[in-house]
């Protein structure tokens, strides 16, 4: 059969026909542009997430338990400087290289430009991606090293992301110390469970979460990479939090010291984040869980020396061993269902920009590979020293917000 008869064939089958609105307007190249994405999608995994995502699904049988987090205002001096001297040491022998998440769509900023770019009006401005790049250039100088810099973009911004790198000559990090990898996408679908257009030859497709962060390193065969170059530990961070501590001694030294694979940085939950999912044990496995599945109770409850026990939550800083690397890279992670604003071609073919969301977007979290983990290192940081994510220009989250956060914590830092 040939190809376009098979893509007929198969958007038949799925109800998905609309996808050829264009098709015969369209020059031969971007017909075989067409076709072939058409024959690439998964329709059967897309139904599934669809049908999967009409129920509720959120483990209610599972029985709930405190997940333990150590405190970093509790730490003594003098414990404190055994964990960051071991630290201090895997830094300084290469043993810590870094990835920044940039994958992702930034669809509550609204821009048009890869959220990296998004400059933050210090003086002088600087972009998200510079002000990564200067804690990175400030512990390479600290720790006598050169910390390796791994960039996760998308298919859509990954191009635009490294000319954006050229022209600003790396901010001087070097471009060998730099390595771009792309993630993955997945088609949305509209709230009738139609695929939408990007283009006349075009199914919309985006980043699908920054899970895909394991499996997308294993393609890439940077685990092994980094294996070479000698790292035994690897932080995550997202790209949009301008107090992120990509290089934390103390992190790492306490995750070595107690022999724990994976680590993630954690605060305490206050009034504007009731919502927010808690670190907790589900099933007597490391997770996160739903803010419904914590009862009053249970929030108010406290242990023997008065910390709370589920108001711990993900700032999305993570450390992972490589051997931890190479499992998660194995794991089938969940999907979660996220409503989101795409814009699409409307049956005119003109570009439409929606005001309030249209699409489910199903996206992997980092986070569904706690529970393969018996223990995990939480460590619960303050506030106002490491957390100052820009999300929105409305809510808690705003340029304005974080760099007010930003320059209290400079202000504070130069103090001591
Ligand atoms: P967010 O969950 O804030 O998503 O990502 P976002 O795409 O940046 O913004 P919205 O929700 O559409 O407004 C947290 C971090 O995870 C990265 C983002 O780039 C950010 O650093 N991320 C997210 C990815 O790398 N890939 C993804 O598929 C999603």
């Amino acid at each position: 059969m040939n190809k376009y008869r098979s893509v007929v064939k198969l958007l038949k089958k799925y109800n998905q026909e609309q996808v050829l609105a264009f098709y015969n307007t369209l020059p031969k190249e971007e017909k075989e542009l067409l076709l072939d994405q058409v024959l690439n999608i998964d329709f059967e995994k897309l139904i599934s997430l669809y049908n999967e995502f009409q129920k509720d699904v959120s483990y209610t049988d599972a029985v709930i338990t405190p997940l333990e987090h150590v405190e970093e205002t509790k730490l003594s001096s003098y414990i404190k400087s055994k964990y960051v001297k071991k630290g201090e040491e895997i830094i300084e022998n290469g043993g810590l290289a870094v990835i920044t998440l940039a994958g992702g769509q930034g669809t509550r900023l609204g821009l048009s430009l890869p959220k990296g770019f998004f400059e933050v009006e210090t003086n002088p401005k600087k972009s998200l991606f510079q002000i990564q790049c200067e804690t990175l250039q400030i512990a390479n100088i600290k720790y006598n090293t050169v910390i390796h810099w791994y960039i996760m973009t998308s298919p859509d911004n990954d191009s635009i992301t490294k000319v954006y790198f050229e022209d600003k000559k790396y901010f001087g990090y070097g471009k060998e110390n730099v390595t771009f990898f792309k993630q993955d996408t997945l088609p949305v679908l509209d709230f009738n469970s139609k695929l939408i257009l990007d283009k006349a030859y075009k199914v919309k497709e985006v980043s699908n979460g920054n899970g895909d962060v394991f499996s997308s390193l294993q393609r890439y065969g940077l685990i092994e990479d980094m294996e070479k170059k000698g790292i035994k530990y690897v932080f995550i961070g997202g790209i949009d939090n301008i107090l992120l501590k990509t290089v934390d001694p103390l992190f790492i030294g306490l995750c070595d010291i107690g022999n724990c694979k994976v680590a993630s940085k954690t605060i305490t939950k206050n009034e504007n984040e009731k919502d927010e999912w808690v670190f907790a044990r589900r099933d007597g496995k490391p997770s996160i869980v739903s803010s419904k599945r914590i009862t009053k109770e249970m929030e108010d409850k406290k242990d023997e020396n008065g910390k709370y026990l589920y108001k711990e939550i993900n700032i999305l800083a993570h450390l992972f061993s490589i051997d931890s690397l190479k499992l998660c890279a194995n794991i089938d992670l969940p999907y979660h269902l996220a409503e989101k604003k795409n814009d699409y071609l409307n049956d005119e073919g003109v570009k439409i920009m929606p005001k309030s969301p249209n699409t489910y977007k199903y996206e992997q979290f980092i986070f569904d590979v706690f529970p393969y983990f018996d223990n995990i290192l939480l460590l619960s940081v303050k506030r106002e020293r490491e957390f100052a994510p820009i999300k929105s220009f409305t809510g808690i989250h705003t340029p304005e917000r974080a760099l007010e956060l930003y320059l209290n914590e400079r202000r504070n830092s130069i103090k001591g």
